[in-house]
């Protein structure tokens, strides 16, 4: 084990931001959810310092590092429109130099908002595909194109979820282990299952015992639970380690009865959810991902699945720039 975090921390990464981010009380959230419910504390990953912040920073630090060790000059990657990871991408190839084609499923907004403004604000260049099922072979197009006009690109898959970034997500974790908090569980958003992933890695490999729920924003959970499991599996190949010494023996737990309508379709709880940490904490929560996760939150306070003397922590993943789309 001792060897596997070894492996963790001496991984190339850049720094892209200040680190860490803050972990704070939630008090006027915990009274207004009533008796019985738990010492509930925030993660701000929302705050990070980089590019509109977000758990997209931590991957891409290790994801960008491979870039420059091997000599890419571009970053190919794609999202939908309201994409966190594309504006991230499109935030780090502009502080690093580096050129940035974002590969985004859905039409052209008239007016561009949100992420897609700050995708234009960081000087990337964006293409349109009508379907998710279309990316990966855009990407591939991009990529080749980019080749014969003598640039080195990366492909970046959906997410940054990568073993690599997985990695990346877990070394964040540190900063919870050498914190005076030991939450007795963690809920977050969880998509493309990066962060799960790092998540389950980082508490395995720093000692951490808390169970980890993630709040699915849009695939059913068989599903996605075998996609972070894969993850662990290919991140554990490059630590050397054994995939159960790093978490990798437990089935993920991956609740998604949150999505309602489907990606980035509010829900009432969704709603409610953004409305009540807004109103509580002054604290802004995205309606793709962190509202749908906290709505996962509520509703297990509500109903007193946890006990009152636990200390519930809410990882927040960012993605604020898509309140604004
Ligand atoms: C704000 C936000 N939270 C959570 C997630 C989920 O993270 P992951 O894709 O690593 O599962 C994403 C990305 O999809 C995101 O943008």
């Amino acid at each position: 084990m001792a060897t596997a975090l070894n492996a963790l921390l001496s991984l190339p990464g850049i720094r892209l931001a200040p680190f860490p981010t803050p972990v704070q009380e939630l008090d006027r959230l915990r009274a207004a959810l009533g008796a019985g419910c738990p010492r509930l504390l925030m993660k701000r990953d929302d705050l990070l310092a980089f590019g509109g912040g977000g758990n997209k920073v931590r991957k891409m630090q290790t994801v960008a590092a491979q870039a420059l060790a091997g000599g890419f000059d571009a970053l190919v990657t794609c999202g939908g429109v309201q994409s966190n990871h594309a504006r991230v991408t499109a935030a780090a190839g502009a502080a690093l130099g580096l050129r940035v084609v974002l590969v985004a499923n859905g039409f052209r907004p008239a007016t561009l908002t949100g992420n897609a403004r700050l995708n234009a604000l960081f000087g990337a260049d964006v293409r349109y595909v009508a379907s998710r099922e279309e990316r990966a072979p855009a990407m591939e197009r991009v990529a080749d194109e980019l080749r014969a006009a003598g640039n080195r690109p990366l492909v970046v898959p959906l997410g940054a979820s990568t073993p690599l970034g997985a990695l990346g997500f877990a070394r964040g974790v540190e900063e919870l282990a050498s914190s005076p908090y030991r939450p007795t569980r963690i809920v977050h958003s969880t998509s493309s299952g990066g962060t799960q992933a790092g998540l389950i890695i980082g508490s395995a490999l720093f000692g951490l015992t808390h169970e980890i729920i993630g709040v699915s924003a849009d695939d059913p959970a068989p599903a996605l639970a075998e996609t972070i499991s894969a993850l662990i599996a290919g991140a554990a190949e490059r630590l050397a380690a054994r995939p159960g010494s790093i978490g990798g023996d437990a089935r993920p737990v991956v609740d998604d009865t949150f999505v309602g309508g489907g990606y980035g379709v509010p829900t009432p709880a969704s709603t409610e959810a953004m409305e009540i940490t807004a109103r509580t904490e002054g604290i802004i929560l995205d309606p793709v991902y962190t509202a749908k996760a906290m709505a996962g939150l509520i509703a297990r306070v509500r109903a007193k699945v946890w006990r009152a003397d636990e200390t519930v922590l809410f990882w927040h993943t960012g993605g604020v720039p898509g309140f604004f789309a």
